[in-house]
């Protein structure tokens, strides 16, 4: 029988994980849903992925794909150390996606925020837990977030290892809210800095692009603002504005439908306004990880073989 604990990966290219938080202060902009296709995609591609559903009372990106297995404890038990991690089959969920295991929300009744405000090490546990040896076993670890700021989102920007992925609307009060939401939570963590904790770069994707005028006065007006570092605290934080952007179309929907990542559903399109979903997740794969251009090529060009 197989041990469902054995990976088979083809590519092992790191001793210690990427931890990406996918984040944004405002609700509904598109965090769940592209935590879910961009870590459909990097498994996919052959890297061992592991994505931690950090909505801890709304669980969403961990059910998006099917679980092949479901482990009995997930983020309640991974954050309250209540579990031993030395028991992999504990925590780790599998999903029916080869490379790609999950952790699990569970906290319906709200319970993890008050814990973590009290204890003393609350913003820096979910940073700590991933240390543990079983998250050696992965190259990246994608980790979705609420949109709201609160000490679980400071525990989960503070787990990055290099950038937080920020996903925006191009609609002007969401980049203000994400400028001066997101910001403002990272600039409370700023003394942290001072223990020799690095806050995280900020890399924003904008979703839903609709390319109306107005979507690309609001973009280029971000962009201006970045540039410019007219944005909360410029001299400490280093916020880039990603050159992929995620058109707002049906197919990016269905994944919750169909249990897909998006790569998956449209490898190729007729469109002639905006790339296949294929092309738009490899481009976005490629520009945040640089390193993992050869895996992401190599699974493009035999990316047919790769069956729902
Ligand atoms: N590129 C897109 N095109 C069309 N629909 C999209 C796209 N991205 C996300 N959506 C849809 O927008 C809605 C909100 O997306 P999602 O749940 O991923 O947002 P969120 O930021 O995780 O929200 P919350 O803050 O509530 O957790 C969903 O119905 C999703 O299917
Ligand atoms: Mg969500």
């Amino acid at each position: 029988m197989e041990n469902i604990f054995t990976k088979t990966a083809e590519v092992s290219v790191s001793a210690k994980p990427q931890i990406v938080p996918v984040t944004s202060t405002k609700g509904g902009e598109g965090k769940s849903t592209q935590a879910g296709n961009l870590a459909g995609f990097l498994a996919d591609a052959g890297l061992r992925t592991l994505l931690i559903d950090g909505d801890h009372s709304q669980p969403t990106a961990s059910s998006i794909f099917a679980l092949k297995y479901e482990a009995p404890c997930g983020l309640y038990e991974l954050l309250m150390q209540s579990v031993d991690l030395c028991q992999p089959e504990q925590i780790i969920s599998r999903s029916f996606i080869p490379n790609l295991d999950v952790i699990i929300s569970n906290d319906p009744h709200d319970r993890l925020p008050v814990a973590m405000l009290h204890a003393p090490d609350g913003r820096l546990r979910l940073r700590n837990v991933l240390q543990h040896a079983l998250f050696t076993q992965y190259d990246v670890i994608i980790v979705d977030s609420k949109g709201a700021a609160s000490v679980m989102l400071e525990l989960i920007l503070l787990a990055a290892t290099e950038f937080t992925l920020g996903v925006i609307k191009p609609i002007l009060p969401d980049t203000r809210e994400f400028l001066r939401g997101t910001l403002g939570v990272l600039e409370g963590l700023l003394p942290l800095t001072g223990f020799g904790i690095q806050l995280p770069a900020v890399r924003i994707l904008t979703n839903c692009m609709e390319y109306t005028n107005l979507d690309w006065q609001t973009l280029e007006s971000l962009r201006s603002i970045i540039t410019n570092g007219q944005y909360l605290r410029a001299d400490a934080f280093d916020v880039s504005l990603l050159d992929t952007i995620i058109p707002r179309l049906e197919i990016y929907k269905m994944g919750h439908a169909s249990g897909q990542p998006v790569h998956r559903l449209e490898k190729t399109t007729t469109r002639t306004s905006t790339p296949a979903a294929a092309d738009t997740m490899y481009m976005l794969a490629c520009e945040l990880f640089p390193g993992w251009k050869a895996v992401f090529d190599r699974f493009r060009n035999g990316n047919a073989e790769v069956q729902p």
